[in-house]
């Protein structure tokens, strides 16, 4: 199932263009957050559509890594001033500080297992005062990893309930400045989603 986004890589193009009204509110506070300029890290930044786009316009400078070849060959066109890299996300090794980093719609695509030691190297690559925007799965009560289809595309999705991952941010060191439920589960395939913005040390 690697770089399964190569697969659906114009339908993405045509669906994911702007962000809806209440990740927007979240993506507003990280942006009024950051020193600028700085930088910015998006771990699985996809076509760079609409984040890395609205950050570099925003004035930072912005590093995007992601497994989709095709993706990044559209962020490459779409945000000409990022810099973007064809990286796993757990293997990728973060050797320069941000001030901010952005895992938006992408932690729910690896195991679990693997959350935390992706949240411990997003802490360690920040100033005191970073900050990370964060989404994650929106289900109270515990799930199973699953899959589902998207555009007849198979994606695994796996999640702590929000609690859970409040917790486990909290024993990292993470503080949480923002908390939103995006979506609540639909009690069938939609499992909902929340979004953070967590700082290093308080804002
Ligand atoms: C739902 S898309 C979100 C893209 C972007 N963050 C956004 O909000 O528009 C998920 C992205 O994560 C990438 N991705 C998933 N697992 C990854 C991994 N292990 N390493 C790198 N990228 C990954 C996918 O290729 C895809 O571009």
């Amino acid at each position: 199932m690697k770089a399964n986004y190569d697969l659906i890589c114009e339908q993405w193009k045509a669906v994911r263009n702007e962000m809806p009204g209440k990740d927007s509110e979240l993506f507003d506070f990280f942006l009024n957050g950051l020193p600028r300029p700085s930088k910015v890290l998006d771990l699985g930044c996809g076509s760079g559509l609409p984040i890395a786009k609205r950050l570099t316009e925003s004035g930072f400078s912005v590093v995007g890594i992601d497994r989709s070849e095709k993706l990044l060959e559209q962020a490459r066109e779409n945000v000409p001033q990022g810099e973007f890299l064809t990286a796993e996300i757990e293997s990728y090794d973060i050797d320069t500080e941000y001030s901010g980093v952005v895992l938006w719609d992408c932690l729910f695509h690896l195991p679990r297992e693997q959350h935390r030691l992706i949240l411990e190297k997003v802490y360690q690559t920040l100033p005191k005062g970073g900050l990370l925007m964060l989404s994650s799965g929106g289900s109270d009560i515990d799930q199973p990893p699953f899959t589902d289809f998207m555009f007849g595309v198979e994606f695994f999705y796996d999640s702590y309930t929000p609690d859970i991952l409040i917790a486990l941010c909290d024993k990292i060191g993470f503080t949480v400045e923002k908390f939103i439920v995006v979506n609540k589960p639909d009690g069938a395939n939609d499992k909902g989603r929340i979004g953070m913005i967590l700082s290093k040390g308080g804002i």
